[in-house]
């Protein structure tokens, strides 16, 4: 056999999977993403196409926000990661921002639960075009507003069943896809398949046990995303997925009120979840799980890569901050469970001076702006 017998396409024998025998849609998750820009690196995971590009461009530091997942800093030589402070609406700290930032750093910032930072940061961001912005949308399916910066980040398992990604859009249409680097691995959607398979979701320890095993394998090497993700991004149809997300959130936002992280509108945004602040979100999250009712955390203190004593405030959000999901899995009916579950389970939320219920925004914080109120034992919820 030669050389030119390998690369002939084979023509009989099994069938492969059917999948692209379905035609991809107009309206997919793909098209809506590459309506922002062209994808200059598709990954198998995130932090794998954020240090494509800190390769590529070779930043003097790289600035990550004090509350995010660890596995992303993975991305950067630890002598270059510096992390920077939010405000109280987690959005980043611009005087923070000012002072530290320099010509050639990398920046990023993400759209925590789908919404993005708030307009005064993105105002000062296009000041600074002497900056590497990457905008990190591994929390947002979809997004009305135009990007705010010229590199965009997806981590697409996030947000629905797809087993990996990570797909960096750049703004600069001269760039070609990074596809040098062989094909995707088929084992990584076996967690996938066997809760597929499991038509009623009984066994949840055997591919919740098969979910952790590859997540721990995923790594910032490089390597491709799956033509698996790729082929289900482009069949998917975006628009029932975030009216099913937006009318979620807005049933939970209303039936859980008092327990809300935040209020925001849900216009123009595709929410991740519900974030909702509780004295002690490891407790309700595993008197949640149960039940049979799995919340994320975004993310546990011990999950922050920034230091907590540097970053008391970022830490203390950890400690609180839990995410009921609001994804087109479900509906009115379905949450009804969930809702009635974090009543029963978590305290009644504290109120603060003013009989307010506790927000993420009246914890004791650094910045003037969020009224911190000094305790004995340091950081307290007012
Ligand atoms: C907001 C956010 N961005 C990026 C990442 C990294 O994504 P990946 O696991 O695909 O590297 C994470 C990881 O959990 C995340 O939560």
């Amino acid at each position: 056999m030669n050389d030119s017998d390998i690369l002939l396409r084979p023509i009989g024998g099994f069938f492969g999977l059917g999948l692209l025998d379905v035609p991809p849609v107009v309206d997919s998750i793909w098209q809506a993403w590459m309506s922002n820009g062209r994808p200059a690196v598709m990954a198998w995971t995130a932090r794998a196409a954020l240090k494509w590009l800190i390769d590529l461009r070779r930043p003097g530091k790289v600035w990550l926000p004090a509350y995010t997942c660890r596995q992303l800093a993975t991305a950067a030589p630890q002598s270059d990661l510096r992390f920077y402070p939010l405000t109280c609406e987690l959005s980043p700290d611009i005087p923070f921002l000012q002072q530290h930032v320099r010509a050639g750093d990398l920046v990023m910032a993400t759209n925590f639960f789908g919404w993005a930072p708030d307009e005064e940061f993105i105002a000062s961001a296009a000041e600074r075009p002497d900056v590497i912005w990457v905008e990190d949308r591994a929390h947002c399916l979809w997004m009305e507003r135009q990007p705010w910066a010229s590199w965009l980040l997806y981590s697409p398992r996030k947000l629905l069943g797809v087993p990996d990604g990570g797909i960096l859009i750049t703004q600069d249409r001269s760039m070609f896809p990074e596809s040098s680097w062989g094909s995707g691995d088929a084992a990584v959607a076996i967690p996938e398949l066997m809760r597929f398979e499991d038509r009623n979701e009984i066994d949840n320890s055997t591919w919740h046990a098969a979910f952790r095993c590859r997540e721990a394998r995923f790594s910032a090497e490089l390597r491709p995303m799956s033509h698996l993700t790729a082929a289900l991004l482009r069949r998917i149809p975006l628009r029932l997925l975030v009216e099913a997300r937006q009318r979620n959130y807005r049933f939970l936002a209303e039936q859980l009120s008092s327990y809300q992280a935040w209020q925001k509108p849900v216009e123009g945004v595709a929410p991740f979840g519900l974030p909702i602040m509780t004295e002690n979100a490891a407790g309700l999250s595993a008197a949640l799980a149960a039940e049979r009712l799995f919340c994320s955390r975004h993310w546990a203190s011990e999950d922050l890569a920034a230091g907590a004593v540097e970053f008391r405030w970022e830490h203390s959000v950890a400690e609180r901050l839990l995410t009921l999901p609001c994804d087109h899995r479900y509906d009115e009916a379905g949450l009804k469970r969930l809702v009635e579950a974090v009543r029963r389970l978590a305290p009644a939320p504290r109120l603060d001076r003013n009989g307010r219920p506790l927000k993420i925004d009246s914890l004791s914080a650094r910045l003037p702006q969020c009224s911190p109120v000094a305790t004995a034992g340091g950081i307290a919820a007012l």
